[in-house]
């Protein structure tokens, strides 16, 4: 299969990008990544070199260059987005260009190249807050975030392209992921890098709202699983059933790192905060995926990871970064957060 990675420099589709080559020796497979303040080509450095992997700079928005790449292609994985909630609500149109006019770009560039199969790498964050009980795949979708709505948006072109066109598109809705290569700005890879440095981990509002949290290898098994034997029209949840409060990472993470709990501060929460994501994953598991990696194990490498690659994330953390984490955070007590 020759496969079209977008958002292939990012975190999740680094990981894809690396699975499939190692997996897969007959696949090849083309990156199309604009490379964002997110996107980083050091993620990609261990398959660079591998003569069936191709990087192509872009954008998923401009339709001539994917058309043409289209063309060269077996199938599109549709991993570019802009992902970050709280970026979100500071930037919403930025969302709305790539997340839903850049899904349609690719909708429209897999129709005209006679795609047999497109795989729109979506959350469960389209459910909206789940307050009890776990959403089926046949759960309707009430986003409440700029990013959800956005990503609720390019599913709504996936399903139009399916039923208007005949397009044999496949969705997965994967959970919070997690693990190496992920920018620290969400809460796992956020709070170990400021714990590293003894910075305050800034836990939003009381710190209850829940979170199923997956590994990025169980995430990538189970993407390429739906992508190679899941049935095109159809929509695949990924969770792993657990439920993990912010306040139970800081506690995580300071535990592994051996540190105080007084580096945990509570901040102003997010507007909008969804209190609660669960899903039901028994579609996947029917076509055997099972998540591997227990959260305490992962977690445990994951700290590890980031603790032997400063220089990975430390160039990450400058400029831009803290300008955004000031404007984004606020201590309940005092004024702005320190970085
Ligand atoms: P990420 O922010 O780490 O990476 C996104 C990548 O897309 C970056 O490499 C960026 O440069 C690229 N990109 C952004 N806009 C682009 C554009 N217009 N054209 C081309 N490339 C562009 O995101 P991630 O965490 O790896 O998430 C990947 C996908 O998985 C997203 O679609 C996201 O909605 C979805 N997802 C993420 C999670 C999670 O917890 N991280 C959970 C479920 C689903
Ligand atoms: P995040 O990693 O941003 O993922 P999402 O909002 O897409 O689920 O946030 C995960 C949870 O952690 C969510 O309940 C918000 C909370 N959170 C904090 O308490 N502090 C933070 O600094 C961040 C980034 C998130």
């Amino acid at each position: 299969m020759r496969l079209l990675i977008t958002g292939g420099a990012g975190f999740i589709g680094s990981a894809f990008v690396r699975m499939t080559l190692n997996e897969h020796p007959e696949d090849s497979v083309v990156v199309l990544d604009k490379l964002t303040y997110a996107g980083n080509l050091a993620n990609l450095e261990a398959v660079a070199h591998d003569p069936r992997y191709r990087l192509v700079r872009g954008d998923i928005c401009d339709a001539t260059l994917v058309g043409t790449l289209a063309g060269e292609v077996d199938v599109i994985v549709n991993f570019a987005a802009e992902s970050h909630v709280d970026r979100s609500l500071e930037a919403p149109g930025h969302f709305i260009q790539t997340d839903v006019f850049g899904t349609y770009v690719l909708l429209e560039a897999a129709r005209g190249a006679g795609h047999r199969r497109f795989l729109q790498v979506s959350t469960d964050e389209v459910y909206g807050e789940v307050r009890s009980g776990r959403s089926l795949e046949s759960a309707p979708m009430r986003p409440r975030s700029p990013y959800s709505a956005s990503k609720a948006g390019g599913e709504m072109l996936v399903a139009a392209y399916r039923a208007s066109f005949g397009l044999p598109a496949i969705v997965t809705r994967g959970c919070n992921t997690y693990g190496p290569h992920q920018y620290p700005e969400k809460i796992i890879p956020l709070f170990i890098t400021n714990a590293i440095d003894g910075l305050p981990l800034p836990i939003y509002g009381d710190g209850g709202a829940l979170r199923d949290y997956l590994h990025v290898e169980d995430h990538c098994r189970g993407i390429d699983l739906a992508l190679r034997h899941g049935r095109p029209g159809e929509d695949y949840n990924l969770g792993t059933g657990n439920e993990v409060s912010g306040v139970d990472v800081a506690d995580m993470v300071l535990r592994l790192l051996g540190l105080p709990e007084s580096l945990k501060q509570f901040v102003t929460d997010r507007p909008g905060h969804d209190r609660r994501y669960a899903v039901d994953s028994t579609k996947l598991g029917a076509l055997g995926w099972v998540p591997k990696i227990d959260l305490p194990n992962g977690m445990e490498e994951t700290v590890r990871w980031y603790r032997d690659h400063e220089q990975w994330w430390r160039p990450l953390k400058s400029g831009e970064f803290w300008e955004f984490y000031r404007r984004n955070y606020r201590p309940l007590s005092t004024g702005a957060a320190s970085s």
